[in-house]
Protein backbone atom coordinates (compact mmCIF):
# COMPACT_ATOMS: atom_id res chain seq x y z
CA UNK A 1 0.00 0.00 0.00
CA UNK A 2 1.44 3.08 -0.70
CA UNK A 3 1.61 5.59 1.94
CA UNK A 4 0.43 9.40 2.17
CA UNK A 5 3.22 11.67 1.16
CA UNK A 6 4.41 14.59 2.09
CA UNK A 7 2.70 18.01 0.72
CA UNK A 8 3.16 17.70 -3.16
CA UNK A 9 4.92 20.77 -4.87
CA UNK A 10 2.27 21.35 -7.29
CA UNK A 11 3.29 22.89 -10.37
CA UNK A 12 0.30 22.25 -13.56
CA UNK A 13 2.36 20.80 -16.41
CA UNK A 14 2.02 22.23 -19.47
CA UNK A 15 1.61 20.48 -23.11
CA UNK A 16 -0.43 17.05 -21.84
CA UNK A 17 -0.40 14.46 -25.02
CA UNK A 18 -4.13 16.61 -26.10
CA UNK A 19 -5.47 13.21 -26.70
CA UNK A 20 -8.93 13.09 -25.15
CA UNK A 21 -10.61 9.95 -24.30
CA UNK A 22 -14.29 10.83 -23.77
CA UNK A 23 -14.39 13.17 -26.32
CA UNK A 24 -15.96 11.25 -29.13
CA UNK A 25 -15.20 14.03 -31.96
CA UNK A 26 -11.55 14.34 -30.74
CA UNK A 27 -10.82 11.45 -29.39
CA UNK A 28 -7.27 9.66 -31.14
CA UNK A 29 -8.16 6.53 -33.14
CA UNK A 30 -6.43 4.16 -30.75
CA UNK A 31 -8.74 5.56 -27.24
CA UNK A 32 -11.68 3.65 -26.31
CA UNK A 33 -14.46 5.01 -24.39
CA UNK A 34 -15.19 3.20 -20.92
CA UNK A 35 -18.26 1.41 -22.28
CA UNK A 36 -15.63 -0.14 -24.99
CA UNK A 37 -13.09 -1.32 -22.89
CA UNK A 38 -15.54 -2.84 -19.62
CA UNK A 39 -17.17 -4.88 -22.68
CA UNK A 40 -13.21 -5.88 -23.73
CA UNK A 41 -12.63 -6.71 -20.35
CA UNK A 42 -15.56 -7.36 -18.57
CA UNK A 43 -14.07 -10.28 -16.07
CA UNK A 44 -12.22 -7.33 -14.29
CA UNK A 45 -15.12 -6.32 -12.31
CA UNK A 46 -15.75 -7.47 -8.90
CA UNK A 47 -17.12 -6.50 -6.19
CA UNK A 48 -13.89 -4.44 -5.35
CA UNK A 49 -13.52 -4.27 -1.20
CA UNK A 50 -13.16 -1.53 0.73
CA UNK A 51 -10.26 -0.96 3.35
CA UNK A 52 -10.18 2.14 5.78
CA UNK A 53 -7.34 4.74 4.60
CA UNK A 54 -6.88 7.25 7.00
CA UNK A 55 -10.07 6.51 8.83
CA UNK A 56 -12.01 6.30 6.05
CA UNK A 57 -13.12 3.27 3.87
CA UNK A 58 -12.16 3.33 0.04
CA UNK A 59 -12.02 0.72 -2.53
CA UNK A 60 -8.64 -1.06 -2.00
CA UNK A 61 -7.47 -0.45 -5.40
CA UNK A 62 -8.00 3.20 -4.81
CA UNK A 63 -5.70 3.01 -1.75
CA UNK A 64 -2.97 1.06 -3.55
CA UNK A 65 -2.63 3.98 -5.60
CA UNK A 66 -2.66 6.52 -3.45
CA UNK A 67 0.86 8.39 -3.77
CA UNK A 68 -0.42 8.89 -7.25
CA UNK A 69 -4.03 10.30 -6.49
CA UNK A 70 -2.71 12.67 -3.81
CA UNK A 71 0.41 13.79 -6.38
CA UNK A 72 -2.30 14.90 -9.06
CA UNK A 73 -1.83 18.55 -9.67
CA UNK A 74 -4.51 20.40 -11.23
CA UNK A 75 -4.41 23.45 -13.32
CA UNK A 76 -6.19 26.45 -12.18
CA UNK A 77 -8.39 26.28 -14.67
CA UNK A 78 -10.05 23.15 -13.55
CA UNK A 79 -12.79 22.80 -11.71
CA UNK A 80 -13.62 20.12 -8.98
CA UNK A 81 -17.50 18.65 -8.78
CA UNK A 82 -16.93 16.90 -4.79
CA UNK A 83 -20.07 14.73 -3.62
CA UNK A 84 -21.35 12.18 -1.31
CA UNK A 85 -21.82 9.57 -3.54
CA UNK A 86 -25.41 9.75 -4.75
CA UNK A 87 -25.58 13.33 -3.74
CA UNK A 88 -26.01 14.76 -7.74
CA UNK A 89 -22.97 14.50 -9.05
CA UNK A 90 -24.30 13.72 -12.58
CA UNK A 91 -27.22 16.58 -12.48
CA UNK A 92 -24.39 19.18 -11.28
CA UNK A 93 -22.01 17.24 -14.04
CA UNK A 94 -24.47 18.25 -16.80
CA UNK A 95 -25.67 21.97 -15.58
CA UNK A 96 -21.59 22.66 -15.77
CA UNK A 97 -21.10 21.34 -19.34
CA UNK A 98 -24.14 23.09 -20.71
CA UNK A 99 -23.41 25.91 -19.03
CA UNK A 100 -19.71 26.17 -20.51
CA UNK A 101 -21.10 25.38 -23.84
CA UNK A 102 -23.73 27.75 -23.68
CA UNK A 103 -26.59 24.86 -23.74
CA UNK A 104 -25.10 23.38 -27.33
CA UNK A 105 -26.62 20.24 -26.60
CA UNK A 106 -25.08 18.84 -29.29
CA UNK A 107 -21.66 19.48 -27.35
CA UNK A 108 -23.00 18.22 -24.14
CA UNK A 109 -23.31 14.93 -26.05
CA UNK A 110 -19.89 14.38 -27.29
CA UNK A 111 -19.42 11.95 -24.75
CA UNK A 112 -20.70 9.72 -22.16
CA UNK A 113 -20.35 11.25 -18.43
CA UNK A 114 -17.44 9.16 -17.12
CA UNK A 115 -15.52 9.93 -20.45
CA UNK A 116 -15.94 13.88 -20.20
CA UNK A 117 -15.60 14.15 -16.62
CA UNK A 118 -12.94 12.32 -15.38
CA UNK A 119 -13.13 10.70 -11.75
CA UNK A 120 -9.88 12.04 -9.69
CA UNK A 121 -10.11 8.63 -8.07
CA UNK A 122 -11.50 5.94 -9.31
CA UNK A 123 -9.44 3.13 -10.00
CA UNK A 124 -10.15 -0.27 -11.72
CA UNK A 125 -7.25 -2.97 -13.29
CA UNK A 126 -6.63 -2.71 -16.49
CA UNK A 127 -7.19 -2.18 -19.08
CA UNK A 128 -10.42 -0.10 -17.10
CA UNK A 129 -8.50 3.46 -17.15
CA UNK A 130 -8.17 4.90 -14.07
CA UNK A 131 -9.48 8.48 -12.91
CA UNK A 132 -5.98 9.55 -13.61
CA UNK A 133 -5.21 7.88 -17.02
CA UNK A 134 -7.95 9.87 -18.34
CA UNK A 135 -6.84 13.12 -16.51
CA UNK A 136 -3.25 12.37 -18.99
CA UNK A 137 -5.28 12.53 -21.62
CA UNK A 138 -7.04 15.72 -21.48
CA UNK A 139 -6.03 18.88 -22.04
CA UNK A 140 -7.38 21.60 -19.24
CA UNK A 141 -10.02 23.05 -18.55
CA UNK A 142 -11.36 20.21 -17.37
CA UNK A 143 -14.60 19.29 -14.49
CA UNK A 144 -13.17 16.79 -12.90
CA UNK A 145 -15.55 14.44 -10.39
CA UNK A 146 -14.38 13.31 -6.52
CA UNK A 147 -16.25 11.22 -3.59
CA UNK A 148 -13.19 12.02 -1.60
CA UNK A 149 -13.89 13.68 1.58
CA UNK A 150 -12.21 17.23 1.54
CA UNK A 151 -8.97 16.06 3.77
CA UNK A 152 -8.41 14.01 0.95
CA UNK A 153 -8.46 16.13 -2.01
CA UNK A 154 -5.12 16.88 -3.51
CA UNK A 155 -3.46 20.16 -2.24
CA UNK A 156 -2.93 21.35 -5.31
CA UNK A 157 -7.07 21.79 -5.94
CA UNK A 158 -6.09 24.61 -2.54
CA UNK A 159 -2.83 25.75 -3.85
CA UNK A 160 -4.36 26.55 -7.53
CA UNK A 161 -7.64 27.66 -6.59
CA UNK A 162 -9.82 25.85 -8.49
CA UNK A 163 -13.28 26.37 -8.28
CA UNK A 164 -14.74 23.71 -5.97
CA UNK A 165 -18.57 22.82 -6.31
CA UNK A 166 -20.12 20.81 -3.67
CA UNK A 167 -23.49 19.13 -3.66
CA UNK A 168 -24.92 17.90 -0.41
CA UNK A 169 -28.31 15.72 -0.50
CA UNK A 170 -30.09 14.91 2.46
CA UNK A 171 -29.00 12.12 4.86
CA UNK A 172 -31.85 9.76 4.55
CA UNK A 173 -32.46 10.42 0.55
CA UNK A 174 -28.75 9.83 0.10
CA UNK A 175 -28.78 6.96 2.19
CA UNK A 176 -31.73 5.31 -0.36
CA UNK A 177 -29.93 6.34 -3.32
CA UNK A 178 -27.22 4.84 -2.61
CA UNK A 179 -28.14 1.52 -1.44
CA UNK A 180 -30.15 1.00 -5.07
CA UNK A 181 -26.78 1.93 -6.46
CA UNK A 182 -24.70 -0.91 -4.43
CA UNK A 183 -27.58 -3.46 -4.94
CA UNK A 184 -26.97 -2.78 -8.76
CA UNK A 185 -22.96 -1.63 -9.20
CA UNK A 186 -21.57 -4.98 -9.15
CA UNK A 187 -18.12 -3.13 -8.34
CA UNK A 188 -19.30 -1.97 -4.94
CA UNK A 189 -19.31 -3.55 -1.56
CA UNK A 190 -22.42 -5.99 -1.29
CA UNK A 191 -24.67 -3.48 0.72
CA UNK A 192 -26.43 -6.68 2.35
CA UNK A 193 -29.99 -6.39 4.23
CA UNK A 194 -31.91 -2.72 4.25
CA UNK A 195 -31.57 -2.72 7.80
CA UNK A 196 -28.10 -3.37 8.14
CA UNK A 197 -27.70 -1.04 5.51
CA UNK A 198 -28.61 1.98 7.68
CA UNK A 199 -26.65 0.53 10.16
CA UNK A 200 -23.31 0.93 7.83
CA UNK A 201 -23.81 4.45 6.62
CA UNK A 202 -24.69 5.41 10.22
CA UNK A 203 -21.44 4.30 10.99
CA UNK A 204 -19.55 5.77 8.07
CA UNK A 205 -18.63 1.71 6.98
CA UNK A 206 -19.87 2.94 3.61
CA UNK A 207 -17.15 3.11 0.62
CA UNK A 208 -16.10 7.16 0.83
CA UNK A 209 -16.67 6.78 4.35
CA UNK A 210 -19.34 9.16 6.85
CA UNK A 211 -21.94 10.59 5.19
CA UNK A 212 -21.55 13.32 8.19
CA UNK A 213 -17.99 14.10 8.50
CA UNK A 214 -18.50 14.38 3.99
CA UNK A 215 -20.91 17.36 4.59
CA UNK A 216 -19.33 18.60 7.28
CA UNK A 217 -16.06 19.05 6.06
CA UNK A 218 -16.65 21.08 3.30
CA UNK A 219 -19.32 22.88 4.69
CA UNK A 220 -16.80 24.45 7.35
CA UNK A 221 -14.41 25.21 4.72
CA UNK A 222 -16.66 26.30 2.38
CA UNK A 223 -15.97 30.11 3.29
CA UNK A 224 -12.42 29.79 3.67
CA UNK A 225 -11.59 28.27 0.85
CA UNK A 226 -14.42 29.51 -2.20
CA UNK A 227 -16.48 26.25 -2.32
CA UNK A 228 -19.91 26.54 -3.63
CA UNK A 229 -22.09 24.52 -1.41
CA UNK A 230 -25.27 23.33 -2.88
CA UNK A 231 -27.79 21.34 -2.34
CA UNK A 232 -29.80 18.31 -4.09
CA UNK A 233 -33.34 19.56 -2.70
CA UNK A 234 -32.68 23.64 -4.09
CA UNK A 235 -31.62 22.03 -7.11
CA UNK A 236 -35.36 20.31 -7.20
CA UNK A 237 -36.91 23.35 -5.65
CA UNK A 238 -36.12 25.66 -8.01
CA UNK A 239 -33.24 24.39 -10.60
CA UNK A 240 -33.78 28.46 -12.15
CA UNK A 241 -31.62 29.79 -9.37
CA UNK A 242 -29.27 26.91 -8.81
CA UNK A 243 -28.09 27.31 -12.34
CA UNK A 244 -27.81 31.07 -11.87
CA UNK A 245 -25.76 30.57 -9.18
CA UNK A 246 -23.32 27.79 -10.61
CA UNK A 247 -23.42 30.31 -13.48
CA UNK A 248 -22.35 33.10 -11.23
CA UNK A 249 -19.82 31.02 -9.62
CA UNK A 250 -18.25 30.04 -12.49
CA UNK A 251 -17.56 33.46 -13.35
CA UNK A 252 -19.76 32.73 -16.93
CA UNK A 253 -22.96 34.81 -17.99
CA UNK A 254 -25.46 33.25 -20.47
CA UNK A 255 -29.13 34.67 -21.71
CA UNK A 256 -32.20 34.10 -19.74
CA UNK A 257 -33.13 31.70 -22.83
CA UNK A 258 -29.77 29.58 -22.38
CA UNK A 259 -30.46 29.16 -18.50
CA UNK A 260 -33.90 28.27 -19.40
CA UNK A 261 -32.53 25.90 -21.81
CA UNK A 262 -30.21 24.04 -19.25
CA UNK A 263 -33.15 23.56 -16.87
CA UNK A 264 -35.07 22.11 -19.37
CA UNK A 265 -32.05 19.87 -20.45
CA UNK A 266 -31.21 18.90 -17.32
CA UNK A 267 -34.82 18.13 -15.58
CA UNK A 268 -35.12 14.56 -14.62
CA UNK A 269 -36.86 12.75 -17.25
CA UNK A 270 -34.94 14.73 -19.97
CA UNK A 271 -31.48 13.43 -18.61
CA UNK A 272 -33.22 9.85 -17.75
CA UNK A 273 -33.59 9.78 -22.06
CA UNK A 274 -29.86 11.12 -22.65
CA UNK A 275 -27.92 8.31 -23.82
CA UNK A 276 -24.52 10.29 -22.63
CA UNK A 277 -26.08 10.69 -19.07
CA UNK A 278 -28.60 8.34 -18.34
CA UNK A 279 -25.25 5.71 -17.31
CA UNK A 280 -27.40 2.90 -19.87
CA UNK A 281 -23.52 3.24 -21.58
CA UNK A 282 -22.12 0.99 -18.50
CA UNK A 283 -22.46 -2.53 -19.53
CA UNK A 284 -24.85 -4.97 -17.11
CA UNK A 285 -21.49 -6.09 -16.14
CA UNK A 286 -20.96 -3.26 -13.86
CA UNK A 287 -24.56 -2.06 -13.67
CA UNK A 288 -26.91 -4.11 -13.41
CA UNK A 289 -30.27 -2.01 -14.57
CA UNK A 290 -32.33 -5.02 -13.61
CA UNK A 291 -31.64 -4.89 -10.27
CA UNK A 292 -32.28 -0.84 -10.04
CA UNK A 293 -31.72 2.20 -12.46
CA UNK A 294 -28.99 4.73 -12.16
CA UNK A 295 -31.88 7.74 -13.13
CA UNK A 296 -33.77 5.74 -10.48
CA UNK A 297 -35.93 8.21 -9.23
CA UNK A 298 -34.55 11.78 -9.24
CA UNK A 299 -37.15 12.65 -5.77
CA UNK A 300 -36.73 14.09 -2.49
CA UNK A 301 -38.70 12.70 0.20
CA UNK A 302 -38.89 9.05 -1.51
CA UNK A 303 -37.04 7.96 1.87
CA UNK A 304 -40.48 7.59 3.40
CA UNK A 305 -40.93 4.49 0.82
CA UNK A 306 -38.30 2.61 2.56
CA UNK A 307 -37.78 3.48 6.45
CA UNK A 308 -40.51 2.20 8.85
CA UNK A 309 -41.44 4.99 11.57
CA UNK A 310 -38.84 3.11 14.24
CA UNK A 311 -36.12 3.20 11.34
CA UNK A 312 -36.84 6.57 10.90
CA UNK A 313 -37.08 7.24 14.63
CA UNK A 314 -33.75 5.39 15.56
CA UNK A 315 -31.91 7.56 12.96
CA UNK A 316 -33.19 10.91 13.44
CA UNK A 317 -31.96 10.40 17.13
CA UNK A 318 -28.46 9.33 15.92
CA UNK A 319 -28.30 12.26 12.67
CA UNK A 320 -28.76 14.65 16.12
CA UNK A 321 -25.82 13.46 17.94
CA UNK A 322 -23.77 13.41 14.81
CA UNK A 323 -24.70 16.70 13.60
CA UNK A 324 -25.22 18.49 16.93
CA UNK A 325 -22.25 20.27 16.03
CA UNK A 326 -23.13 22.36 12.96
CA UNK A 327 -26.26 23.73 11.77
CA UNK A 328 -26.52 23.16 7.90
CA UNK A 329 -29.78 23.41 6.51
CA UNK A 330 -30.94 20.00 4.73
CA UNK A 331 -34.47 19.08 4.32
CA UNK A 332 -35.86 15.65 4.22
CA UNK A 333 -39.19 16.79 1.86
CA UNK A 334 -40.17 20.10 0.02
S1 LIG B 1 -22.85 9.13 -8.42
O1 LIG B 1 -22.82 7.67 -8.77
O2 LIG B 1 -22.37 9.36 -7.05
O3 LIG B 1 -22.18 9.95 -9.41
O4 LIG B 1 -24.41 9.47 -8.43
P1 LIG B 1 -25.03 10.94 -8.38
O5 LIG B 1 -25.13 11.46 -9.76
O6 LIG B 1 -24.34 11.76 -7.37
O7 LIG B 1 -26.48 10.67 -7.81
C1 LIG B 1 -27.45 9.89 -8.49
C2 LIG B 1 -28.79 10.33 -7.95
O8 LIG B 1 -29.13 11.61 -8.51
C3 LIG B 1 -30.34 11.48 -9.25
N1 LIG B 1 -30.32 12.38 -10.39
C4 LIG B 1 -31.22 13.35 -10.57
N2 LIG B 1 -32.25 13.74 -9.79
C5 LIG B 1 -33.02 14.77 -10.25
N3 LIG B 1 -32.80 15.41 -11.42
C6 LIG B 1 -31.77 15.04 -12.23
N4 LIG B 1 -31.55 15.66 -13.38
C7 LIG B 1 -30.92 13.97 -11.80
N5 LIG B 1 -29.84 13.34 -12.32
C8 LIG B 1 -29.49 12.39 -11.44
C9 LIG B 1 -30.37 10.00 -9.62
O9 LIG B 1 -31.65 9.61 -10.05
C10 LIG B 1 -29.91 9.38 -8.31
O10 LIG B 1 -30.89 9.53 -7.29
P2 LIG B 1 -32.02 8.45 -6.97
O11 LIG B 1 -32.68 8.94 -5.71
O12 LIG B 1 -31.34 7.14 -6.75
O13 LIG B 1 -32.96 8.44 -8.12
Amino acid sequence: MDKPQEKPHCKPKKGLDGGMMGSESKRKDNILTYKEVIAMAPYVITRFPVIEFQSVPLRNLIVQKWSSIWAFCPDPSDMLIATYPKAGTTWTQEIVDLLQNNADEVACKRASTVDRFPFLEIQYPPPIPSGLDLLKKMNPPRVIKTHLPIQLVPEGFWENKCKVIYVARNAKDNLVSYYHFDRMNQAQPEPGPWEEYIQKFMRGKLAWGSWYDHVKGYWREREKRNILYLFFEDLKENPRREVERIMHYLDLSVSDDVIDKIVQLTAFNIMKDNPMANYKFIPKVMFDRSISEFMRKGEVGDWTNHFTPAQSQMFDEDYKRQMADVDIPFRTNI
